[in-house]
């Protein structure tokens, strides 16, 4: 049977377009759709071979103002597709800004069983689309060549030629077209010139295990959950206005160093778990994780996340 690429539009700057060619930060996000996209990459076709494809604008926002309800949307129309047999993978055009969140956010809520059998490619662009030398087109390309290959399923991001896995990929750099780096994990791929050089197995994903409850996605509002980072001169203020606002359900604290917090700090968000918020510790260092030692610390540790992904395995853990 032809099989089917789906492509879901979602905006971020390789949907932008500036007033200058030459203008690569001064650009409004999200202004083209996902069709006009495809219809400007040139032998886009070929590199999808036999493959028809199929493309859908879900939402259309600069990632930054990402929220529940745009990843709501995206998840359904996601395990839509995925869920249709003729659908062979799914290539996601999202803003670079939050594309860590919303890759590790899909990994965790899509049908466990479907993301073992297919993949879910999210890539993006740091130069809109009207730049002079767009990075856009490439990284679609490549999405693509990484979508069509046997070895990948799960949900994956690719930009500037790398393939990363949506729990280790993060975005490093404000302003370069390689802005995104895999930690001490490093890459999983490298897509060369069409050919995907894999240096790594995607991770796997257990069919077997539970999936996440849809129908937790669908209820209003989301559980609350802040991060609060330590630093020097750090307080509880901040901690103790959430608490007495009393809409906060969980607190992720990115840590300085190896998670350790400052003792104010510290203090407030012991208060905060004693009246039951969730408190979970995490560091706010770029690289490698909290190396956890023989004593139970008083907060739940990140297990290896990032403030912004222990932060939405929080909010899902309290959602299921
Ligand atoms: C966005 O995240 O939507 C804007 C920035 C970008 O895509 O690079």
């Amino acid at each position: 049977m032809l099989k089917k690429m789906v492509f879901l539009g979602t905006g971020g700057t390789i949907a932008g377009t500036a007033v200058e060619a030459s203008d690569n930060v001064g650009y409004t996000a999200a202004q083209l759709g996902v069709g006009q996209l495809l219809q400007a990459i040139p032998r886009l076709q070929q590199a999808l071979g036999a493959h028809a494809f199929l493309a859908e604008q879900v939402v259309q926002v600069d990632s930054k103002d990402m929220g529940w309800s745009q990843w709501r949307v995206l998840a359904e129309r996601l395990q839509h597709h995925l869920a249709q047999s003729d659908v062979h993978s799914i290539v996601v055009t999202h803003g670079t800004d939050t594309l860590e969140e919303t890759a590790f956010f899909l990994s965790r809520v899509l049908s466990k069983k479907l993301l073992a059998l297919k993949s879910v490619v999210l890539t993006c662009a740091m130069r809109p689309a009207s730049s002079l030398a767009p990075d856009g087109p490439q990284n679609v390309l490549d999405a693509v060549a990484v979508a069509c290959s046997a070895q990948a399923h799960g949900v994956l991001v690719v930009c500037a030629g790398t393939v990363h896995s949506a729990h280790d990929v993060q975005k490093i750099h404000p302003y370069r077209l390689n802005a995104f780096d895999s930690g001490d994990a490093g890459p999983l791929a490298y897509v060369e010139e069409g050919q995907v050089r894999w240096l790594h197995a995607c991770p796997g994903v257990d069919a077997s295990a539970a999936d996440f409850p849809q129908v937790a996605l669908g209820k209003d509002p989301w559980p609350r959950v802040e991060i609060i980072t330590s630093y020097a001169g750090a307080t509880g203020a901040t901690v103790r206005a959430l608490c007495a606002e009393s809409a906060v359900q969980g607190i992720v604290v990115a840590g300085t160093g190896n998670g350790t917090i400052h003792q104010d700090l510290e203090l407030a968000l012991s208060e905060a778990q004693a009246r039951g918020v969730r408190v979970v510790r995490s560091t706010r260092c770029a690289y490698g994780s909290v190396v956890v030692g023989a004593a139970a610390g008083a907060f739940q540790d990140s297990q290896g996340l990032p403030p912004v992904k222990a932060r939405i395995a929080l909010m899902l853990e309290l959602m299921a």
